[in-house]
């Protein structure tokens, strides 16, 4: 195990709510080594997006990191300036969003919105920031790049919005790439194009991935390890294959039940029954036991640790 590129220890974020503070984000925990991809699955609003928000400290105003520490290649986060961070953002660590129309602005070329980036991070003249541009336009498969940098967003395809975000995201060779729900507003052709992309740039470029998504066979066809979160926090992690195959909280295992695979038939999407748990009325044992089949009086009493198995990591008191 080489030492992680990426260390999040007892994360914690939260909201000023009208009843004084509201935790969604309750002691996340979890390491990316280098080259390595992450998958962080879990139902919406299981605290997903706002842990990597957290990382790239894009909380915005209503939300804060309350505690804990995020590790990147030996620097704390949290602690770094904001002058700091801008360094980092975009150049160390790139994050795509769900929605590739709102990150784009309309009002600029795909070129012009790549060589900002690039310009933002290196000290490069104009022609070579071009170059990149168009290098990494390539890269994420878009042809006759040259030509297409003086395009403007809405004349991409959903898809091709995308691919110019990610490369955008790769211009300037990030080590850690964050792609939160990259494919959610893609149709399912195109999904499976940008699942196969990044798969593609990890393996080409050597960048570790976090890549969130609520779909986790989607996630598990290109990830090394899968981190499953519910109601703020981790409750199973460990290699992809097991999580997949044999999961063991209970959680895990409807949520793999749920979604159809990305081969496999297209059938009515399964949901789990019940609903996650409201923010700020966390229950006070496993916030899963609700809507487990499984729970138990402990579970409803008292939360389980995230206890170490092997590779694989289980917070639950009734694991299968
Ligand atoms: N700015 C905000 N103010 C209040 N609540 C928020 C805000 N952003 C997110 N939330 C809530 O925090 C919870 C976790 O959100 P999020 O991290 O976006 O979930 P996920 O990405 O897993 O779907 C959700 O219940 C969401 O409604
Ligand atoms: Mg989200």
């Amino acid at each position: 195990m080489s030492a992680p590129l990426l260390r999040i220890e007892e994360l914690r974020v939260a909201f000023r709510g009208t009843g004084g503070l509201i935790e969604a984000v309750r002691g996340v925990d979890f390491g990316v080594a280098p080259g390595e991809v992450v998958g962080i699955v879990g139902e919406s609003g299981s605290g997903k997006s706002l842990s990597m928000l957290a990382v790239m400290r894009l909380l915005g105003a209503t939300a804060r990191a309350t505690g804990g520490r995020v590790i990147f290649d030996g620097e704390d986060l949290l602690a770094a300036t904001e002058a700091r961070m801008r360094e980092i953002r975009g150049r160390d660590i790139a994050m795509v969003f769900q929605d590739p129309q709102s990150s784009l602005n309309p009002a600029l070329t795909i070129g012009r919105q790549v060589t900002d980036v690039v310009r933002a991070h290196r000290r490069v003249s104009a022609s070579e920031a071009r170059r990149i541009a168009v290098e990494a336009l390539e890269r994420v498969g878009i042809s006759e790049a040259g030509r297409r940098l003086d395009a403007y967003p809405h004349e991409f395809s959903g898809g091709m919005r995308q691919r110019a975000l990610i490369a955008m995201a790769i211009a300037c060779r990030p080590r850690l790439l964050i792609a939160d729900e990259p494919t959610t507003a893609l149709d399912v052709t195109v999904q499976a194009q940008i699942v196969e992309l990044i798969a593609e740039l990890r393996r080409d470029l050597g960048l570790a991935v976090i890549f969130i998504s609520h779909n986790l066979h989607l996630v598990a066809e290109i990830v090394d390890r899968v981190v499953v979160m519910y109601g703020g926090k981790v409750v199973e992690d460990g290699p992809a294959a097991d999580i997949e195959l044999a999961a063991r909280h209970p959680y895990t295992r409807l949520l793999r039940a749920c979604v159809p695979s990305l081969h496999g038939p297209l059938g009515p999407l399964a949901a789990i029954e019940g609903a996650p748990p409201r923010l700020g009325r966390m229950p006070a044992g496993c916030p899963f036991a609700p809507r487990c089949p499984q729970a138990a009086d402990a579970c409803e009493r008292e939360m389980p640790p995230l206890a170490t198995d092997g590779a694989r990591r289980i917070a639950c008191w009734r694991p299968q």
